[in-house]
């Protein structure tokens, strides 16, 4: 019998609730989970809950990087990676029960060294973009790496996603997990303070890929921590336009030229913005210069787990719910996708073939007062949840 015995350590308790920044729930007691999996699992043929690690090649100064693969018991597959704390692939079943891999990726860890639009990746210290890679906090201006033109995108020129990540899996009655850690130093990528980041992926046997974050720091700084990936429910059969979309927000944030938000919080109706009520992706998207790439602000305001999007595929019959404590939701098309990359199983990723939907504080944040909050400070906990959850109609 082949036993996981684990323990997830919870982050650091006991200390300042941050509430401008996120959903700030109280800390759940560090857990000891003891989880057997095998003979004593369900009846032969059906999938069993577990956790493998294995390597997935190494850097070119010879670090090694793993791979996790998650399985639930309805045979549902995340592989997550030690590189960027990435989710390389996600097998869900279709409306008659067939795993496919539904998110953009490569198969060998190469692809991601050489060009990985983030596929997957763990994205910080803040998400999205910071106007000229310049903020001021405290009386002080900062200047971060700028890696978008002038401007500062995902964390910079070695984001999170470009960071190797210490790793601990982990399995619980009902779930299995994986605990990735990482210290950013102080004056990485121009941010200030050391802040030590956890991101747990959990996989639970309802169907459920939960992404928990949690940060701490020495130094006031701005952290917007997501992940972004790209999915596309066909399972790579052809481009998203034909998913079905509900986003639960009145507004969004609208962009300049370069996709900095003017500071404005618009109202969606009567536009080709408004996905309140369920539209096709590709039924109003010529209408949106350049495609979607905005932030949504959600109707939630924040603060507390609520549905903030739905997916429904209607050939595959697939649905994705996503439930967030995050303020914001970026709603990405895949836009600068353009052919050049081969990914998994041969396919080519052509505009518009994977769609993101990045649970977050609005771009630009520390440089709009408007927006919520984005600075955590010392004595502060950074925590939040984004929920994926899978099933189908
Ligand atoms: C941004 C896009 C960007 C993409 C890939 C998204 O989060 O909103 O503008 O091109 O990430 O970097």
């Amino acid at each position: 019998m082949r036993k996981s015995l684990l323990v997830l350590a919870l982050g650091v308790l006991g200390i300042g609730c941050f509430h401008g920044l996120v959903g700030c729930k109280k800390a759940e007691p560090p857990k000891e989970s003891q989880e057997s999996i095998g003979p004593s699992g369900p009846a032969k043929g059906i999938p069993t809950m577990n956790i493998k690690k294995d390597g997935f090649g190494k850097l070119p100064d010879g670090t090694p990087v793993d791979i996790f693969t998650l399985t639930n018991r309805n045979g549902l597959k995340a592989r997550i990676m030690t590189y960027g704390a990435t989710l390389v692939s996600l097998e869900v079943p279709d409306r008659s029960g067939a795993l496919a891999d539904c998110v953009l990726g490569y198969e060998s860890l190469d692809g991601y060294l050489k060009a990985s639009p983030y596929f997957g990746a763990t994205v910080g210290r803040v998400g999205n973009r910071i106007a000229k890679g310049k903020f001021t906090l405290d009386g002080k201006t900062y200047t971060l790496a700028t890696n978008d033109k002038q401007n500062h995108l995902h964390g910079g020129l070695k984001g999170f996603d470009k960071v190797i990540w210490s790793a601990e899996s982990f399995s619980e009655a009902d779930a299995v997990g994986v605990k990735f850690g990482y210290l950013s130093k102080d004056g990485e990528e121009g941010y200030p303070g050391n802040l030590a980041v956890t991101v747990v992926y959990l996989l639970s046997n309802d169907n459920e890929l939960r992404i928990n974050y949690e940060a701490t720091t020495d130094k006031a700084t701005p952290v917007n921590l997501t992940n972004h990936s790209y999915f596309n429910f066909t399972a790579g059969a052809r481009d998203i336009l034909g998913h079905e979309l509900t986003l639960t927000a009145d507004r969004y944030t609208p962009v300049d030229k370069g996709l900095i938000p003017t500071g404005k919080l618009d109202p969606v109706k009567g536009t080709a913005m408004d996905f309140t009520a369920p539209f096709l992706i590709g039924a109003r998207i010529a209408k949106v210069d350049g495609g979607y790439d905005h932030n949504y602000v959600l109707n939630s305001g924040g603060g507390a787990v609520a549905l903030a999007a739905r997916i429904y595929e209607p050939e595959s019959g697939r649905v994705m719910e996503i439930l967030t404590d995050q303020p914001g939701i970026q709603f990405y098309t895949g836009n600068f996708l353009d052919g050049t990359i081969t990914g998994t199983g041969g396919r080519v990723y052509k505009q518009h073939w994977g769609f993101c939907l990045e649970t977050q504080h609005f771009p630009d944040s520390p440089n709009h007062a408007n927006f919520p909050g984005s600075i955590l400070r010392p004595g502060q906990v950074y925590r939040t949840t984004t929920i994926h959850k899978f099933s189908t109609k």
